[in-house]
């Protein structure tokens, strides 16, 4: 997914640009760049790179002008390079666009407009819409109708930001996320709140089919078929302005350290919809849950709580493998979509495949402003404050807090909860980290780790070695102890290093044989637990805690070692090389 942005107000508008653009840079950070009007010109700046780089070398904050857009981006369509970054103004250069999203269509209305006499520079999808804006404008000299014309043509989920010849800017979304900034001086359009809540906390949501002109007469918003439309504007909450790194080195670090206070939070704002919300599940005819990536994980912990807990069956799903088994969704099904960002493509496509079905969506989301909660009939907050770093860490802890306290009230309270005891134990590991520090110097070379768990373990060891494979580019793979024996253990040798999930409660003995086995072929074993043993070279302590809510201490030390490897490994822990926090394309 990319970040896109527009500005029109009194205040220079490319420093305000520039803010936004870093701000939002967890969306895609392949390359960056800011389009600015001024004294009837559209001129055009972007590089290669990160924002605080790029502006170094070709001032992206020195472009003159009141008026302006940006974007950063995350490569589908065209290499990263200069030419392929955004903004792309069309052949005539009267139009400049940012684009977000992917324009299925994009060969065939190319083709259109080349025979037309358009030329390209680029291999985008997204340069298809500055064309199409220019030769509908050139037709009609009318910027309301240009953007009708060019919606009407456009195919696939998008949202873009376009300035014009006259200074207008024009923006339209169809199912990717757009938002409206109303300030005390100027307008802000953006992906994302954060681009401009610096600015304002009074915002407008546009709704899917929607598409917006501001100009100095102000803001007009309109649906695809021209009818004109009136929104609310809704106040955000300040928190999101808290999206600073303060002395941390980096967003990610932050954020794991942040987990003692988040996992007190979770769920906190939300409590009528969690009873809402497990009444539905009580009369569910059948229940799946669903996510992407970390959340897919937090949905792999859920199945093991529900069937073990509240003896109730549910079935995870991975989001973008929805389409391909979209007929298990039927009436009085009931589909539990997990998200930090709200905002996946995938999750999304699973939430409406169910919903088309008259399936309930039920949603566990961080951030509560999000297109997701718009389709969900009861929505539960996660509450954990803005995520940056691109490596999901303290949303994942937070949204196994929502589903213990969900299973807690299915189970009537047989879990015993007890959250501030986890908070101090997770303090416990974060003030007591060198052995940690010491295990991730020996992972700088290592080509290959594996993470075992079992049962409740396992998808611990999955999101394990998600973030191993995310911070620290180490090949890393999740492996149920046990299955071990029918393969994976081919893999073993002095080479191996194999991390173990073994906490003391009932699949100690059995993850220890798994352990032993590694250790007679020779591989390094490192022990995550809270009993030491002869069978681990290192040992990493985690404190001892009820058999329920291991799962919530030990993915700390994993969070810490795939940090501290990824520092070792002078990789950048905040934006992993070919990822965004949040993938809004399918
Ligand atoms: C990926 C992120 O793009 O999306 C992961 O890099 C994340 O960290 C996954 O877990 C799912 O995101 P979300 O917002 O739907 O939970």
């Amino acid at each position: 997914m990319c970040s896109i942005i527009g500005y029109l107000g009194i205040s220079s508008a490319a420093p305000i640009i520039v803010k936004g653009l870093k701000r939002m840079e967890y969306r895609g950070y392949d390359s960056v760049g800011v389009a600015t009007f001024s004294k009837d010109h559209i001129n055009v700046r972007k590089g290669v790179g990160k924002v605080l780089e790029v502006n170094k070398t070709v001032k992206l904050d020195e472009l003159s002008g009141t008026i302006g857009i940006g974007h950063t981006r995350w490569a589908t369509h065209g290499m990263v390079t200069d030419i392929n970054a955004h903004p792309h103004p069309s052949s005539s250069g009267e139009v400049a666009i940012v684009h977000n999203g992917i324009i299925e269509n994009h060969e065939g209305l190319k083709k259109e407009l080349q025979e037309k006499g358009y030329t390209f520079k680029s291999q985008t999808d997204s340069e298809v819409i500055a064309n199409l804006l220019q030769y509908n404008y050139d037709k009609t000299k009318d910027i309301k109708k240009s953007i009708i014309d060019t919606v009407s043509q456009l195919k696939g989920n998008y949202a873009f930001v376009a300035v014009f010849q006259d200074g207008t800017l024009g923006a339209a979304r169809n199912h990717e996320p757009l938002i409206i900034g109303v300030g005390k001086d100027g307008y802000f359009i953006s992906s994302d709140v954060l681009g401009f809540v610096e600015y304002t906390d009074d915002v407008i949501y546009p709704d899917n089919r929607e598409f917006v002109i501001i100009d100095t007469s102000g803001l007009k918003i309109f649906d695809f078929e021209a009818n004109p439309v009136r929104h609310q504007i809704i106040k955000v909450s300040k928190e999101f302005a808290d999206s600073y790194k303060g002395e941390f080195a980096h967003f990610t670090l932050k954020e794991i350290s942040e987990q003692p206070t988040t996992i007190l939070s979770a769920g906190n704002s939300t409590q009528l919809e969690m009873d809402l919300a497990s009444d539905l599940i009580r009369h569910a005819k059948n229940l799946y849950i669903t996510g992407s990536g970390t959340s897919y994980n937090a949905a792999l912990i859920a199945k093991f709580l529900f069937s073990k807990y509240a003896k109730i069956k549910i079935d995870p799903l991975i989001s973008s493998e929805a389409r391909f088994s979209h007929d298990v969704f039927e009436e009085n099904s009931i589909l539990i979509a997990i998200s930090q960002s709200g905002e996946s493509a995938d999750v999304l496509e699973a939430v409406s495949i169910a919903s088309k079905a008259g399936s309930k969506i039920i949603s566990i989301v961080n951030m509560m402003t999000s297109s997701l909660v718009h389709q969900s009939a009861i929505s539960i907050g996660v509450n954990c404050g803005p995520e940056i770093g691109v490596a999901a860490t303290k949303s994942f802890t937070s949204q196994l807090v929502v589903l213990y306290k969900l299973v807690d009230k299915l189970c009537n309270g047989c879990l015993e909860l007890d959250f501030t005891k986890v908070s101090e134990a997770i303090k416990k590991i974060l003030s007591n980290d060198s052995k940690i520090r010491d295990v991730a110097r020996l992972l700088k070379d290592v080509p290959d780790i594996y993470v075992l768990g079992r049962g409740i373990h396992y998808p611990i060891a999955s999101e394990g070695s998600l973030k191993l494979k995310e911070l620290t580019y180490i090949h890393a793979e999740g492996l149920p102890g046990g299955e071990l024996k029918h393969g994976p253990l081919a893999l073993m040798d002095s080479d191996s290093f194999v991390l173990i999930i073994n906490p003391n409660d009932s699949t100690y003995n059995d993850t220890l044989m798994s352990a032993k086995q590694i250790k007679a072929r020779g591989a390094r074993v490192i022990g995550i637990s809270d009993i030491p043993s002869d069978v681990y070279d290192y040992w990493i302590d985690i404190p001892s805690i009820g058999e329920s809510l291991y799962p919530l201490l030990e993915i700390i030390p994993i969070q810490l070692l795939a940090y501290y490897a990824a520092i070792e490994k002078d990789t950048d822990p905040d934006y992993p090389r070919n990822l965004a926090k949040s993938v809004t394309v399918k």
